[in-house]
């Protein structure tokens, strides 16, 4: 295994990620449109194969949504993963300016909380903080 990290990621092995999380494939359009408006990427490759991604959305100022933490099965536990996402948070540190403060949300599926807790979230609800809420908006 030699794990290196590209920026860019084909929709097919965005899908492929996605599947292997059993996670809903996304329509391959809005899958483009989704990873060309990121703000970061960054995918781990094992030669040829992608075998991870994460994503950043961001509007350039103090609101920021990590998307799309995603290891495939046989390569977790490895520090992919928190190799991936420390990256994103070096990507935003890098790009602040002296009196910025960001706030970086993000929706932990069911049993990662501690994965992201060891990277310096906290989990919602929690003192003066609500639950993080999300709503699913579909066309036919
Ligand atoms: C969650 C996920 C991205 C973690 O990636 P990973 O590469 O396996 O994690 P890492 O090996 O980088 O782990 C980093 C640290 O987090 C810990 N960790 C990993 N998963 C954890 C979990 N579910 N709960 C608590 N701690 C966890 C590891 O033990 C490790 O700890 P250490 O630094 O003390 O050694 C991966 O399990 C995954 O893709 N899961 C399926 C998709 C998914 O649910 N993604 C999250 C969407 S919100």
């Amino acid at each position: 295994m030699n794990i290196t990290y590209t920026g860019t990621i084909s929709v097919e092995d965005y899908n492929t990620l996605r599947t292997s999380a059993g996670w809903k494939v996304v329509n391959p359009e809005q899958a483009q449109a989704g990873l060309k408006g990121s703000a970061y990427i960054i995918a781990a490759k094992d030669g040829g194969q992608t075998v991870g991604v994460a994503r950043l959305v961001w509007d350039g100022g103090p609101a920021a949504l990590i998307k799309d933490v995603l290891v495939l099965p046989e390569y977790q536990g490895k520090g992919i993963g928190k190799y991936m996402t420390e990256q994103i948070l070096s990507y935003l540190k890098a790009q602040m300016k002296p009196g910025w403060r960001i706030t970086i949300d993000l929706m932990a599926a069911i049993g990662k909380e501690g994965f992201y807790e060891k990277l310096g979230f906290v989990s919602r609800p929690g003192k003066n903080r609500g639950a993080g809420m999300d709503m699913w908006l579909t066309k036919e």
